[in-house]
C-alpha cells in the first residue's frame, strides 16, 4: 500500500492542479464522444467530430492504423492534455478492446483516477467489470458517468445497485436524472443544489443551469413537470436515506464512486464530471518505487515508461516512449540517467499529447505524460531520474495466453523479421520466444486478435507479410531459482525452452500438467506467469 499521507502537505500548485485518470468502459458506452466533449470544453478542439475525424486527421490523433478505421476499434493508448476550471487534465487512453488487456493494465499503472463510465440501459457490462477489478487491485479512485440518459434507461436505484453489488463499491449519487428516455429532463446535482436542464435541440450547448434552494425552490416548479418533480422529490430523499452520502475521502480511498447521469452525446453532465474531477479527483500520487517511493512534490525529476509505440507518425519511423512523470518539474533539454543502462540520455524533443496534434514540450510536472522520441532505447518499466537508482515497481509483464509460431511469407525476408518482432516485443504488443532448439519465432499474446493487429503491422510498417500457424504449446512461464539449477533444468528440457527478448529463459508448457511436473521434481525452482519490467 502506497503512503498518500504526505497529501495532507500541500503540493507545489502546478502539480496539486494536475488531474491524470483514464476512461474505463464497455465498447459502445461512449468513451470516444465523452472524451470528444472533455476535449471541447477543455478547448482543446474547436468542434464536435474531430476525435472521430475520418481519413488522414484522425492518424494524427489517437488512432493511426488502418485496422483501427476499419474495425473501428482504438488498438493503442494515447494521452491527451487540456485545462478545463483551473486544472490541467492529462486523459489517458486505454484501449477498449477486451483483446487488448496487458496494454490497458500497464495504461493504469500511469493514472491516479479512473472514470468509469457505463451505458444507462445496459448497466455494468463485462468490460467495464473486468477494467473495473484491474482498477481495484491499485484501490484507484473511481467517478463514474451513467450515459446515454436520453434513452430509455433503467430505474436509477436499479443501476447503482448493480455498480453496488456487482464491483462491491459504495456509490453515492452526485446528480439525480429527472425523467426517462423522451421525458429526460437533465438533472438535479446533488453537490451543489442545482438544477442542469439538458437542450436537445442543440448537442453541442451547455445546460442550462439554474440555482436552487432545496428541491422545495418554488423555481423548480417553473422548469419541471408536476408529476416528475413529485417523483424526483421522492426519490431523492429515499436515496439521501438509503445511500451513503458523498465522501471526499472514500473517492480517494477508492471505496466510494460518485455517479452522474447525463448524455454525452447532447454535451449533458460532462462539464459536472469535469468539475467533480478537478474538485474531487487525486492530486498526482506518489510512486511505488525501489529502494524507495517516489513522491510527486521532490524536486528532482523522476519517471518511468508505461507505453511504447512505434511508428506513431508514418512520415517518421520513431518510437515514442509515454512516460509518466511521477515526480518534479522537468524542462526540455534536461539530462535524465535511464536508470537500468545507467546511461544519460538528453530529453531534447519531448512530446505533450494537446489533443489537437502532437506538440514539443517546454516544461512538464509530475503527473503528466511526456512522450519521449528514441530509437528503442527507452521499454515499459524503464525509469529515468536526475541520477538516483530508483525502480519504479508495479508493471508487469504478463504470461501469454495463446502461442503461435510465427513465419514470414517470403523466406528471403526472413531476417527482417526478427527486427520486427524484436520492435513489437519492446512495446510490450506481443511476447517473442526463440526456442533453444528449431528455427523461428513463437510468438505469445493475451487476445487472439492480436495476432492480427501483428500481422497486419508488420506488413505495413516493415512489408513484409507474415504466417501465424499454431503452436504445440500454450503457455509459457518465466523461470526463477538458482543459476545452476535454472541451467541443469534447461539442458534436459531443451525441446520446452526458449528466451524472451531481455534473454530471459522461459519454459513452453502444454498443459498444466507440465507445470506441476516441474514444481515436483524441481523444488528449488519457482515458475512465475508475470515478470516485473525493468
Ligand atoms: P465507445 O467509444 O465507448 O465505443 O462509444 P462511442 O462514444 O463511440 O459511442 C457509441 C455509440 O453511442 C455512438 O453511436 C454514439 O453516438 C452513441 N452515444 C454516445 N453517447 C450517447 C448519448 O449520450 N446518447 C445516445 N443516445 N447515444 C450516445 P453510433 O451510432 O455507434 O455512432 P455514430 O454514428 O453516432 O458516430
Amino acid at each position: 500500500m502506497l503512503d498518500r499521507s504526505h497529501n495532507a502537505a500541500p503540493l507545489p500548485p502546478e502539480i496539486a492542479r494536475r488531474r491524470t485518470f483514464a476512461i474505463i468502459s464497455h465498447p459502445d458506452a461512449g468513451k470516444t464522444t465523452l472524451t470528444e466533449k472533455f476535449l471541447l470544453y477543455g478547448g482543446a478542439i474547436q468542434m464536435a467530430g474531430q476525435v472521430r475525424a475520418k481519413g488522414e486527421a484522425r492518424r494524427t490523433r489517437s488512432d493511426f492504423m488502418q485496422m483501427e478505421k476499419d474495425r473501428g476499434i482504438s488498438v493503442s493508448a494515447s494521452a491527451m492534455s487540456f485545462d478545463f476550471g483551473g486544472y490541467r487534465f492529462n486523459l489517458v487512453d486505454t484501449p477498449g478492446h477486451s483483446d487488448f488487456s496487458e496494454d490497458t493494465y500497464r495504461t493504469l499503472t500511469a493514472v491516479d483516477a479512473a472514470v468509469m463510465v457505463i451505458d444507462g440501459a445496459k448497466g455494468v457490462e463485462s468490460q467495464t467489470q473486468k477494467l473495473f477489478e484491474v482498477c481495484r487491485l491499485r484501490d484507484l479512485p473511481i467517478l463514474t458517468f451513467c450515459n446515454k440518459m436520453d434513452r430509455e434507461s433503467r430505474d436509477t436505484f436499479d443501476i447503482i445497485d448493480e455498480i453496488q453489488e456487482n464491483l462491491a463499491i459504495d456509490v453515492t449519487p452526485a446528480s439525480w436524472p429527472i425523467g426517462v428516455g423522451r421525458d429526460f429532463l437533465g438533472c438535479y446535482d446533488m453537490l451543489n443544489d442545482r438544477l442542469e436542464l439538458m437542450d436537445r435541440a442543440d448537442r453541442n450547448k451547455v445546460a442550462e443551469s439554474v440555482r436552487l434552494q432545496g428541491l422545495d425552490d418554488p423555481k423548480m416548479e417553473e422548469h419541471v413537470p408536476a408529476h416528475l418533480l413529485e417523483k424526483l422529490r421522492e426519490e431523492v430523499e429515499m436515496a439521501r436515506e438509503l445511500l451513503p452520502a458523498f465522501d471526499a475521502q472514500g473517492l480517494l480511498d477508492g471505496v466510494l464512486t460518485p455517479i452522474w447521469f447525463g448524455s454525452a452525446i447532447n454535451s449533458f453532465g460532462v462539464r459536472e464530471l469535469m468539475d467533480g474531477i478537478g474538485r474531487f479527483g487525486p492530486q498526482p500520487q506518489p510512486q511505488k518505487a525501489s529502494p524507495r517511493q517516489i513522491a510527486p512534490e521532490e524536486e528532482k525529476v523522476a519517471g518511468f515508461v508505461f507505453k511504447v509505440q512505434a511508428n506513431m507518425d508514418p512520415k517518421h519511423r520513431d518510437r515514442v516512449a509515454f512516460v509518466r512523470l511521477a515526480s518534479g518539474h522537468f524542462k526540455r533539454g534536461m539530462k535524465l540517467t535511464h536508470v537500468r543502462t545507467k546511461k544519460p540520455m538528453a530529453i531534447t524533443n519531448p512530446v505533450l499529447f494537446l489533443a489537437s496534434d502532437r506538440e514539443l514540450a517546454e516544461e512538464a510536472w509530475a503527473g503528466d505524460i511526456m512522450g519521449i522520441p528514441n530509437h528503442g532505447q527507452l521499454r515499459i518499466g524503464d525509469t529515468l531520474t536526475e541520477g538516483e537508482a530508483l525502480r519504479v515497481q508495479g508493471i508487469p509483464s504478463f504470461a501469454p495466453e495463446l502461442l503461435q509460431n510465427c513465419r514470414a511469407g517470403d523466406p528471403m525476408k526472413a531476417k527482417h523479421l526478427d527486427k520486427a518482432l524484436m520492435q513489437f516485443a519492446e512495446e510490450g504488443a506481443a511476447k517473442v520466444f526463440k526456442p533453444m532448439l528449431g528455427a523461428g519465432f513463437i510468438v505469445g499474446v493475451v487476445g487472439a486478435l492480436q495476432f492480427e493487429v501483428l500481422a497486419s503491422r508488420i506488413e505495413l510498417e516493415y512489408g513484409l507479410p507474415v504466417r501465424f500457424e499454431p503452436s504445440q504449446f500454450t503457455s509459457a512461464r518465466w523461470m526463477h531459482g538458482p543459476k545452476d539449477k535454472i541451467e541443469a533444468f534447461a539442458q534436459v528440457n531443451k525441446g520446452h525452452m526458449a528466451r524472451d527478448n531481455d534473454g530471459d529463459l522461459v519454459f513452453l508448457t502444454r498443459l498444466q500438467w507440465d507445470i506441476d511436473r516441474v514444481e515436483r521434481d524441481w523444488p528449488e525452482l519457482t515458475l512465475t506467469a508475470t515478470k516485473e519490467m525493468m
